[in-house]
């Protein structure tokens, strides 16, 4: 019987299953809830020190929906955590208080200011939290205040934040990585350099719903107007899986024994295989949990160990990784595709030689291709 129990960094997590950072880790009230519906780990709503600094708009989300009528891809131009950092310090504490059966992972982001980052990461190892997991990635809010992405884009910076944090944590911590990067395993090596126990792939890509063709003014419409926001779901999840390949790769390589947490569009225990296969030793839902509410967890559970089986795995991971093997250069790929060709055409010429003519049996048989054969055929009785 397989199982879905795992260790990462520590942390001994009933599943690989962990709620990504956003609306599904907002207060302490959706936290217990998730780890009732038997979630291996919550990472809460990102935090930061004065939460007066940040003001939501609404509407703050717009959707992409498939001709079914189902949603495949999510805008969202929501801040982080705008509830006071004193109410999350209580909520911290209660929730560990209360011996939930998961990991509880906080979200943290500050300035470019040592201080505050230390002082975020020592009052929530205080209030207890297991873990951490540092906003590099936030793509559209707060770059006037260099946060977010706008921080996660410069490696050097990622790397003196990632040593400031890892000078004043004692838990493991990951650091999110942007997406709206071109090598993303840039930023993911600084962070490791700079000491993060892991890497967590992908926050969401920059992007623009729509422009309603009524008004002409593009979505989600506040006021009249807009700012370009994060795109997440089902859409997203190719893009996902090829950074998460990618950082898999490096962390291979370079940094063994480093753990990566992908997300981006994982709906189902099929799409959570993929990202493990592609090197994820845990996988997070946000969007997901959003559309289907928390119990997707028990679906998602029963169709990673419906995998596991049928591939006779016992644990994740007996697969983690196995498929970064088949990632190769284009050029290899015509190179294999070619020696492939070549032998068979060389297999089925000597088959061909190899293939005793019929015995003629009487004139009529003769044919001028095979004339030589023929002849020899019929030489040897
Ligand atoms: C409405 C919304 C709010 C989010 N807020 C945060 C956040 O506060 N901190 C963070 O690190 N990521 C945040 N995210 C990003 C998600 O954690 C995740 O990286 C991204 O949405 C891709 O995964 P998914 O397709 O499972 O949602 C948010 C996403 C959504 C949709």
């Amino acid at each position: 019987m397989p199982t879905l129990a795992t260790v990462v960094d520590g942390l001994k997590l009933p599943n690989p299953f962990v709620i990504g950072s956003g609306p599904p880790g907002t207060n302490l009230s959706v936290i217990n809830r998730a780890f009732r519906e038997g979630w291996g780990a919550v990472i809460a709503k990102t935090v930061s020190l004065d939460a007066s600094k940040i003001t939501n708009v609404s509407p703050r989300y717009a959707k992409l929906h498939a001709e079914s009528g189902e949603v495949i891809g999510w805008e969202n131009i929501e801040l982080i955590s705008d509830r006071p950092f004193k109410l999350w310090e209580d909520e911290f504490k209660k929730c560990k208080d209360a011996q939930p059966p998961g990991a509880l992972i906080a979200s943290i982001m500050e300035e470019y200011n040592k201080d505050a980052w230390i002082e975020l990461v020592q009052r929530c190892e205080a209030a207890g939290v297991d873990a951490f997991e540092l906003n590099f990635s936030c793509p559209h809010g707060l770059p006037e205040r260099k946060m977010g992405a706008a921080m996660g884009q410069n490696p050097e910076i990622l790397e003196e934040v990632c040593g400031w944090v890892k000078s004043a944590a004692t838990k493991p911590f990951w650091a999110k990585m942007t997406p709206n990067i071109t090598h993303i395993e840039e930023p993911g090596r600084a962070a490791l350099r700079g000491g993060a126990t892991g890497l967590a792939a992908i926050n969401t890509i920059r992007s623009v719903m729509s422009v309603n063709l009524d008004t002409l003014r593009p979505e989600p419409n506040v006021e009249g107007y807009t700012t370009p926001g994060g795109y997440s779901s089902k859409a997203v999840k190719p893009i996902a899986l090829r950074m998460v390949m990618e950082l898999a790769t490096m962390i291979r390589k370079e940094f063994p024994g480093r753990s990566l947490s992908g997300l981006g569009g994982i709906e189902t225990g099929e799409d959570a295989a993929q990202f493990i296969l592609l090197g994820a030793d845990t996988v997070q839902v946000c969007t997901g949990v959003m559309k289907f509410g928390y119990e997707c967890v028990k679906p998602m559970q029963e169709q990673l160990l419906a995998f596991m089986e049928k591939h006779k795995f016992e644990t994740l991971a007996d697969f983690k990784g196995r498929s970064l093997d088949y990632f190769t250069t284009h050029a290899d790929l015509v190179k294999r595709q070619t020696d492939r060709k070549a032998a068979q055409k060389a297999a089925a010429a000597a088959a061909a030689t190899a293939t005793p003519s019929k015995v003629v049996k009487n004139d009529a048989e003769w044919t001028g291709d095979d004339f030589v054969k023929q002849s020899d055929a019929l030489s040897k009785g």
